[in-house]
C-alpha cells in the first residue's frame, strides 16, 4: 500500500510510520504533518533515510496539498489533530478547525481519489464518561470536552463520507496512551518529566478519575490490524483493558525512577473532568490483536527512556510550555505547580 498518513510527525502517528517501514516491506509512506507544538520531525529520524519514507509539511485544512498527495496514494491513515484535551477548554477553536473540517478536506480528498481504505483515528473520549460497564462500538457517542466534541465531529463527517459517497472508512477509537516521544503535556510523560527534575506531580482533583493506559507499541499494531483486516464501515475500539487513576499513575512513575511520595500535589480540577472510560476491545481483538504491554512494565521502560533521551524533551519544556503550565495549573496547597 501506499499510505498518506497526516499527523505522522506526532507521538502516536510516529510510531504507526515507524512501525510501518518495519513490518511492511512493500509499503511506502508520505507524512503531511503541519508541526505544531506537539508535531517533532526529531520523532522520524529513525526512517528519514528510507527510500520508501517522504515528509511533506503541511496543514490538512489546506486542500491543495492534500489533493496533491492524496492523487499519489492509495489510502489515508488520519492522526493529525489537536489532541490536549485541557489546551481545548482554553481555547477549542483550533480543535474544530483541524479535527472536523482538516477530516472532512482528508476525506474529501479520498473520496476524489477514489481510495481503497481511509482509516480515521479517534479516540474513546467521543463515549463520554461511562460510570460503570465498557463502551462498546455501537453505543451513542456523548462527547462532554471541546477535545472529544472535536474527535467525535470529525467522526461524524467520517459518517457521512462512508453514507453519502461510498467512501471505505474504518475509524479505531483508542485509549489514552503512553510511551516514548509523547509531548510532555499529557499525564505521564508530564509526571515522568517532572519527576526527573525533583518537580511537583500536579494530580487534578482527588485523584480519582481514571484511565485505561495503553503502549503506544500496542495502540498502534490495533490500527495497524484495523487497516488491513478491518471491514470497511466498521469502527474498533482498542483499549489495555486496565483501570487506573491519577495517584497510581503518580505512583507506577515515582517508583519507576526512585522519586519520594512527596513530589505528588494536588491542583484544581479539571473543568467536567470525564471520571472513567472503558472499552469493550472484543471486536478488534477478533482479527487477532491483543495488548502485549503490561502497564507497570510500560511506564518502567517509559520513564527510563524519558531519563535517557533528556536531548529529546528538554527542549520542549521551555517558553510557551511553561506559559500554558502557568495558566492551566492552579495549586490546592501552598506549594506553586510553576515551572522555573
Ligand atoms: P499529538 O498531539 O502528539 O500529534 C498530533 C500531530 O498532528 C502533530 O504532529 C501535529 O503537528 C499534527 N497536526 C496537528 N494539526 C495539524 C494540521 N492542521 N495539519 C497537519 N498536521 C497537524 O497527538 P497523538 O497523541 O499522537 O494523537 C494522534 C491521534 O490519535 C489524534 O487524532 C488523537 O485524537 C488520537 N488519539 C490519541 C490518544 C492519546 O492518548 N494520545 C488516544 C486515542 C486517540
Ligand atoms: O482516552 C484517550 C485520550 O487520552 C486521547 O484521546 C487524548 O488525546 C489524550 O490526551 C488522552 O486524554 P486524557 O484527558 O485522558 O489524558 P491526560 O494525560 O490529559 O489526562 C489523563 C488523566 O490524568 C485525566 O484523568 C486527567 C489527569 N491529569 C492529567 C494531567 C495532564 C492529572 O491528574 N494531572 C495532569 O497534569
Amino acid at each position: 500500500m501506499r499510505l498518506l498518513v497526516a499527523g505522522g510527525a506526532g507521538f502516536i502517528g510516529s510510531e504507526f510510520v515507524r512501525q510501518t517501514v518495519q513490518t511492511h516491506p512493500e509499503d511506502s509512506v508520505v507524512v503531511l504533518d503541519k508541526l505544531t507544538y506537539a508535531g517533532n520531525l526529531r520523532n522520524l529520524d529513525a526512517v528519514a533515510g528510507d527510500a520508501r519514507f517522504r515528509f511533506a509539511h503541511g496543514d490538512i485544512c489546506d486542500a491543495d496539498i492534500v489533493g496533491r498527495l492524496a492523487a499519489e496514494v492509495d489510502a489515508i491513515v488520519n492522526f493529525a489533530a489537536e489532541s490536549h484535551v485541557d489546551r481545548s477548554l482554553e481555547a477549542p477553536g483550533q480543535f474544530i478547525q483541524t479535527d472536523v473540517y482538516g477530516t472532512f478536506v482528508l476525506l474529501d480528498a479520498a473520496r476524489r481519489a477514489e481510495h481503497s481504505c481511509f482509516l480515521q483515528v479517534s479516540t474513546d473520549e467521543v463515549y463520554g464518561d461511562i460510570a460503570v460497564g465498557h463502551s462498546s462500538e455501537a453505543d451513542a457517542l456523548r462527547p462532554r470536552s471541546p477535545y472529544s466534541a472535536s474527535k467525535a465531529g470529525g467522526e461524524m463527517m467520517a459518517w457521512a463520507y462512508r453514507e453519502s459517497y461510498g467512501v471505505p472508512v474504518i475509524t479505531t477509537r483508542g485509549s489514552n496512551t503512553y510511551g516514548p516521544y509523547q509531548y510532555p503535556e499529557k499525564i505521564i510523560p508530564l509526571f515522568i518529566t517532572n519527576a526527573i527534575d525533583d518537580q511537583p506531580l500536579p494530580i487534578y482533583g482527588d485523584g480519582g478519575a481514571v484511565r485505561d493506559y495503553l503502549h503506544v507499541t500496542d495502540h498502534v499494531r490495533g490500527i495497524d490490524t484495523a487497516l488491513r483486516r478491518g471491514v470497511p464501515g466498521e469502527d474498533y475500539n482498542i483499549g489495555y483493558g486496565g483501570e487506573t487513576n491519577g495517584h497510581q499513575v503518580a505512583d507506577l512513575v515515582l517508583g519507576a525512577l526512585g522519586k519520594p511520595d512527596t513530589l505528588k500535589q494536588h491542583v484544581r480540577d479539571r473543568l467536567g473532568h470525564d471520571r472513567r472510560y472503558a472499552v469493550d476491545t472484543r471486536k478488534l481483538r477478533a482479527l487477532g490483536w491483543a495488548p502485549e504491554v503490561a502497564l507497570d512494565e510500560g511506564i518502567r521502560r517509559t520513564a527510563h527512556w524519558y531519563r535517557d533521551n533528556e536531548a529529546w524533551w528538554r527542549p520542549l519544556k521551555s517558553g510557551e510550555f511553561w506559559e500554558f503550565y502557568s495558566r492551566n495549573y492552579q495549586p490546592l496547597s501552598p506549594t506553586r505547580a510553576t515551572g522555573p
